[in-house]
């Protein structure tokens, strides 16, 4: 930390973030998100895909010993989530944040990342302006700019013309709606409806009537994964939609977590993401495998990736920098590696994660399981919300 920023610092703060300097041989990472509430699962896939490669790849990057703390957001929160980051960064002196899920929350940290010149490695958070918001973030999950202007060539592909869009009415959804419009129209749709529906939203026939009213040829959707996306996902069969005819294009609807649950209902839905727990890759297959068998019953996710990606980003820059957050950062631009979910690589312009955007078909595996099977690939995709 350089002597601006310390002064840009309370003088408790500084004189905290002093007193972890001296114990530099562990490095302290303080991990953001719901462990409780109606997205409690996030929390959970984080932590047990942290343990899965922590149990891969030992405590050590480097000379450093990693430790992992965790803190619970409880969903939406952004006055929580900064709370929490000042209680990391200035009492448990943590050298590193990760984490992160929704958007608001990603937003209301980047002040004191800048200020304490801390690396933030983003698990999830999706719209693509957040990492504008300080040079110290870093984000490996996905935008929705990255996986939805596939979705939106892939439905062109299919011959589809017209299209209602229907997105959670923040951040994301709004990236998401621009995303689906702009590569839409370029290639000649039409999109015939753009419906915004409130965060708290559970029932959702009101918006699937809206949908069939226009009798488009296909409804895109995007609502942040965990209840939301499985009930958004059941109306879309409850009300008639499929029966319609009309095609269903998604992001993380069909949520491994969730997949099972939708049963039958689920079969031959079309997404375009970032990462299938199906993907055919040796790496994948050794993830998951542990991931059940440190943690019977669970499931990879995008969640599970976001993290395992993360730790392993943070245990590179850790090696790389220790505990010099400026260093570190330099040490993750450019730095490319194989994850579960494919090749990806930090672009050096966005601090984003380049990799491969799947199209994707749920279907039954060889055990009967409910998959998104990859169908099509798109390699190499940034963040197309800020380099297009
Ligand atoms: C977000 O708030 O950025 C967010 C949350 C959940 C998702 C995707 C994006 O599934």
């Amino acid at each position: 930390m350089n002597h601006t920023s310390r002064r840009l610092l309370a003088a408790p703060m500084a004189l905290a973030l002093m007193a972890g300097f001296a114990s530099a041989d562990t490095i302290r990472v303080g991990v953001i998100a719901p462990f409780s509430g109606p997205f409690a699962i996030w929390g959970q896939q984080f932590q047990q895909a942290i343990e899965v490669y922590q149990e891969q790849h030992g405590p050590m990057a480097g000379e450093h010993t990693i430790e992992f703390l965790y803190r619970d957001t409880g969903g939406t929160n952004p006055d929580v989530a900064r709370a929490l980051a000042q209680e990391l960064l200035i009492r448990e002196g943590v050298d590193y944040i990760g984490g992160l899920v929704f958007t608001p929350n990603a937003l209301a940290v980047a002040e004191l990342l800048t200020q304490s010149e801390t690396p933030g490695v983003i698990f999830n958070a999706a719209t693509s302006m957040i990492t504008q918001q300080s040079d110290y973030f870093v984000r490996t999950g996905f935008t929705l700019w990255q996986v939805t202007v596939p979705m939106a060539e892939w439905a062109l592909a299919q011959g589809i013309t017209t299209a209602v869009t229907t997105v959670t009415d923040y951040g994301p959804g709004l990236d998401a709606e621009n995303a689906f419009r702009e590569a839409f129209t370029a290639g000649g749709g039409t999109v015939l409806d753009s419906i915004r529906m409130p965060i708290q939203t559970t029932d959702f026939a009101p918006f699937m009537q809206r949908v069939r009213d226009q009798s488009p040829e296909a409804v895109f959707g995007f609502l942040p994964a965990g209840p939301p996306t499985y009930a958004f996902t059941r109306a879309y069969n409850e009300n008639g939609l499929r029966e319609a005819g009309i095609t269903f294009l998604g992001t993380g609807e069909t949520d491994e977590t969730t997949l099972e649950a939708l049963g039958e209902a689920a079969i031959g839905l079309n997404t375009a993401y970032h990462y299938s727990a199906a993907h055919d890759s040796d790496m994948n297959r050794e993830f998951t495998t542990m991931l059940a068998q440190l943690h019977p019953g669970s499931v990879a996710n995008l969640a599970s990736v976001g993290a395992y990606d993360g730790a392993a980003l943070i245990y590179h820059m850790v090696a790389a920098a220790g505990g010099d957050g400026p260093a570190a950062i330099q040490a993750a631009l450019g730095h490319a590696w194989e994850s579960p979910r494919g090749p990806v690589s930090i672009d050096p312009e966005t601090r984003h994660i380049t990799q491969n955007v799947y199209i994707r078909e749920v279907a039954r595996d060889e055990n009967g399981r409910l998959i998104n099977r990859e169908i099509d690939t798109i390699e190499s995709v940034p963040d197309l919300g800020l380099t297009r």
